[in-house]
């Protein structure tokens, strides 16, 4: 379908133009001799460019760069920033937290997080709240916690799920079924067998096999996994899901750092799931580090009826600075003023445009990709239909493809998340914006076909 000449000599020109608009960031990469990889955080690596683009301004989902280039941020950093940069009202809670109040890290609770605890109750249904400064952390206080309450020794996860670089997480369906090593894993203590088992996404019948084992603590899942493109879940599988973890005793963990893109109380509330173990982070918080976990009342009862575990000194995650006044600040006035459902709803009416606009591109071309959707996010893949496991749709990647589209819309100020193809909406995002994004990429389309 696509020329894979004509795609080379595209991206050679296109890697041409961003070294030439983009010098500050160029000589700024070059210069980074201190520096693992050449980059604060090794994620920063994935640059469809040769070079990072470095930040000089960010505000709202405009994101401006040390060359003076300005951009339309859909990636908005992942997620990390879905209310949009600088968000005036974090800035506000964090200048009174920082400036007026002062106490940034003091290992003392402050008023406000029963407010947001309240708060995530309502939104999630969960009945007890702690915090962490990383959706990994949370996870892996969860795993640490369902292993004690079951005294059962693995988690089970969907093949090429993304988690946080949790050593239990990194497995995947080998060619035999079987759980294997995730390939590129590094460092893990030991077989991932050993902790952890895997069944695809969407697939009841598998899932069974693996949990019948009957030595699985909990599954550990997105609702719809969101890290190897969007693969939505089939009618009726999340439902199976409950009622084969409740069949064979096995606690279930639902990771809704993403998918909470689905609305104010994300798929959990949307689609009245109702996980033992919920897990958030990164959006809550306007852009200051978070991770949440909350737990059902049932289980955690279960737990603090444990008078054998040390919950206090060893039962967190040993996070010092976890739920510091900074951070539940920047999570009450994320909460509180700016994820309302007014905001959710006219973010998911925008995506809702997008998603359509994306579609019909791939019609009117008659290209052989797809969409999905899930509220304020949107995300296509190399592939028709999308594929609905998480192997399928890793083995539909075209690295080649993607980094070609990202650099060309990143060179007609348009960025994506370099990871996917994802694009989420901000408060602020606009319907030119996206019309804006919808040219440029038909204009890329239309140069890839000619
Ligand atoms: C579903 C999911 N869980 C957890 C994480 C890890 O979050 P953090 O980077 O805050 O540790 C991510 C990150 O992308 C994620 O997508």
């Amino acid at each position: 379908m696509i020329n894979r000449e004509t795609l080379a000599k595209l991206y050679a020109r296109e890697q041409a133009a961003f070294a030439a608009s983009h010098p500050k960031s160029k000589a700024a990469y070059e210069n980074a001799e201190h520096l693992f990889g050449k980059v604060p955080m090794t994620w920063m690596n994935k640059k469809a460019g040769g070079f990072p683009v470095y930040l000089a301004t960010a505000h709202g989902n405009t994101v401006t760069d040390i060359d003076g280039n300005s951009y339309v941020d859909f990636a908005l950093g992942d997620t990390g920033a879905m209310v949009g940069h600088s968000h005036p009202v974090v800035v506000e809670a964090i200048q009174k937290r920082v400036g007026e109040l002062g106490g940034l890290t003091t290992m003392l609770p402050t008023e406000d997080a029963e407010w947001v605890g309240k708060n995530l109750t309502e939104r999630f249904g969960m009945a007890k709240w702690s915090f962490s400064l990383t959706a990994t952390d949370a996870n892996r206080w969860a795993i640490r916690l369902v292993r004690a309450i079951t005294g059962k020794p693995k988690i089970l996860v969907n093949s090429y799920c993304y988690h946080g670089s949790v050593d239990e997480t990194l497995i995947v369906v080998g060619p035999d079924g079987e759980g294997m090593s995730r390939p590129g894993n590094v460092g893990s203590p030991v077989d991932v067998t050993q902790t952890s088992r895997v069944a695809e996404f969407n697939d009841l019948a598998g899932l069974e096999r693996q949990l019948a084992h009957g030595d699985v603590a909990a599954v550990l899942m997105e609702p719809a996994m969101t890290n190897v493109g969007m693969v939505l879940p089939e009618p009726g599988y999340l439902a199976g899901v409950r009622e084969l973890t409740r069949k064979y005793d096995a606690l279930l963990i639902i990771d809704e750092t993403h998918t909470f893109s689905a609305g104010y109380g994300g798929m959990t509330k949307r689609d009245g799931l109702e996980p033992d173990v919920f897990v958030i982070g990164k959006a809550i918080a306007g852009g200051i580090p978070t991770g949440t976990y909350g737990l059902s009342a049932e289980l955690a009862e279960k737990v603090m009826a444990r008078t054998d575990l040390d919950l206090v000194d060893m039962g967190g995650v040993g996070g010092t600075l976890a739920g510091n006044p900074l951070q539940v600040a920047a999570m009450r006035a994320t909460l509180e003023h700016i994820l309302t459902e007014e905001a959710f709803a006219k973010m998911i009416s925008l995506c809702d445009y997008y998603t359509a606009g994306v579609e019909a591109l791939f019609g009117k071309y008659d290209l052989p990709w797809s969409i999905n959707q899930l509220g304020t996010r949107a995300e296509y893949r190399f592939a028709k239909p999308y594929p609905i496991n998480g192997t399928d749709a890793y083995n539909s990647a075209d690295p080649e493809l993607e980094d070609f589209i990202h650099l060309y819309l990143l060179n007609r100020g348009i960025m994506l998340t370099p990871f996917h193809n994802m694009a989420l909406m901000a408060p602020t995002t606009t319907k030119d914006e996206v019309d804006q994004h919808l040219d440029i990429f038909e204009q890329c389309i239309e140069e890839l076909l000619a």
